[in-house]
């Protein structure tokens, strides 16, 4: 077991702090260029554990990839239309397309990798066995099998849930396109059906069903576009609010997607810095009196940033500045500055919107003055752990006041550091990640037990966290 202990800083100070690059962007990024025709260069990109099982699952399916200096170049094998007629192609003709793994496909920790891949393969003409580990198989696919299966998609899992391994075996039929009303305000099930339409006969129309209408990451919608791809958005904004490139300037809601099936052509794309990554320290420099940080080159997409407005609501001193627009991805650098934070109501409806946060904003919360309350947040007992139960137990242990209510918490902070303690980090990585930025701001530091998975998402968290003035060693 690897276990880490995070001491009391005494101050949180840098001018320049790049994380590493976005995790969605940088998995969207792989897979549509596998699926492009011709080369595609990016730059940037996340190098985790998560990602790299999405490069070595296309590499194994016969993608070349070469890293060099300017960045990764992939060489798109286009289309492959499994059986019948492909876009510009003749009957039974596989232009290209994905060749059948010799082996076992392994997803390890990421449930992103798993549901994005299965969309893509299950429109191939192919066999396939996806797998991961001990928590990746305990995570429900059904919200992506079942549509696909619906497509005409030949998949099997395990028990009611649909969790892996996945088998995903040809199809007797090209997928047919599918129109899905999603229940869930879910980013991968959408990408992942859009995949398969892009390979489908007719036009797939991803809906989000009336419930489930709230602000939700649009990277793969960006990126398709600028694949070129034949995209249509029904969003709640009105057309004049939209940007040059069709997509809102602020937060929106997506009420459906069209797609139509056809060609991607390779591009060049920069990967700005995860801003799911960027929490940690927005957080730990608010936490950690006297502190002060400007992060670079942040992902600020506005269906990513909700975390950012519920800080400033608790009473956060941050700013965004330089905001431009790189690739279709807004980014710009972040100055956070340490403040008292008061106890708030979490809109229900940034919920999905911050859902890879909530670990960061529960310890932001242990540390405000007053009740935070989370409602509506089912989802986050569905990630690499349960997140409402192992961010209680963790801070519970801390010394913190906590109580679960089904899908959501209150979180009783007493306006001052919590006291520290020995928390159990569940293997999954954005809960150690949060526990080690607690033991930054408390009074005698946390250990985290079962750190391993850190790199999951943040490659040399503890290096950079420690060169900001973080005090994080072994325990
Ligand atoms: C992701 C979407 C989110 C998020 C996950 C990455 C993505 O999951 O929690 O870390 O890249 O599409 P859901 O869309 O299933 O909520």
């Amino acid at each position: 077991m690897s276990s880490l202990n995070s001491r009391p800083a005494e101050v949180l100070r840098a001018s320049d702090l790049r994380v590493p690059g976005d995790k969605s962007i940088t998995h969207r990024a792989l897979i549509l260029g596998a699926l492009a025709e011709g080369e595609s260069l990016i730059r940037d990109r996340l190098k985790s554990d998560d990602c790299e099982a999405t490069l070595a699952a296309l590499r194994a399916c016969g993608v070349g990839f070469e890293d060099g200096a300017d960045g990764l170049r992939i060489q798109g094998v286009g289309p492959g239309v499994g059986p019948g007629v492909g876009p510009g192609v003749g009957p039974g003709v596989n232009s290209g397309g994905l060749q059948a793994p010799s082996g076992e496909l392994d997803f390890g920790n990421s449930g992103t990798a798993m549901r994005l891949m299965c969309g893509v393969l299950a429109g191939q003409s192919l066999d396939a066995t996806l797998i991961g580990d001990a928590s990746l198989s305990r995570r429900p696919m059904r919200r992506v099998v079942k549509p696909l299966r619906e497509m005409g998609a030949d998949i099997s899992a395990v028990g009611d849930d649909d969790t892996p391994p996945l088998v995903v075996r040809k199809a007797a039929r090209r997928l047919t396109a599918a129109d899905y009303s999603m229940r869930v305000a879910s980013a991968q099930v959408q990408s992942c059906l859009l995949l398969a339409g892009l390979h489908a006969e007719g036009e797939t129309c991803v809906r989000t069903a009336e419930s489930a209408r709230v602000s939700m990451r649009d990277h793969m919608l960006r990126m398709l576009k600028r694949f070129g791809a034949d995209l249509t958005l029904e969003t709640n904004s009105a057309e004049d609010e939209r940007g040059e490139d069709g997509f809102p300037e602020g937060d929106y809601v997506m009420n459906g997607v069209r797609l139509r099936p056809g060609a991607l052509h390779g591009v060049e794309f920069r990967v700005p810095g995860d801003f799911s990554s960027a929490i940690f320290f927005i957080v730990a420099a608010t936490l950690v009196p006297g502190s002060e940080l400007v992060l670079k080159d942040v992902g600020v997409n506005p269906t990513r940033t909700a975390a950012l407005d519920i800080l400033k609501s608790m009473g956060a001193d941050i700013s965004v500045r330089n905001p431009r627009r790189r690739d279709l991805e807004p980014t710009a650098d972040i100055h956070v500055r340490a403040a008292s934070l008061r106890g708030v109501d979490i809109p229900r409806e940034s919920v999905a919107n911050a859902i890879d946060d909530f670990p960061a904003l529960f310890v932001a919360a242990a540390c405000a003055e007053g009740v935070t309350r989370l409602r509506d947040a089912d989802e986050l007992r569905r990630k690499e752990s349960d997140r409402i139960a192992t961010m209680a137990e963790g801070l519970r242990a801390c010394g913190v006041d906590v109580s679960v209510d089904g899908g959501g918490a209150d979180i009783r902070g007493a306006g001052a550091p919590p006291s520290g303690g020995r928390v159990d980090g569940a293997g999954d990585h954005r809960v150690c990640m949060a526990f080690l930025v607690a033991g930054a701001a408390s009074k005698q530091g946390v250990t985290v037990d079962n750190c391993e998975h850190i790199a999951t998402s943040f490659p040399g968290f503890t290096a950079l966290a420690n060169a900001v003035g973080m005090q994080i060693s072994p325990a």
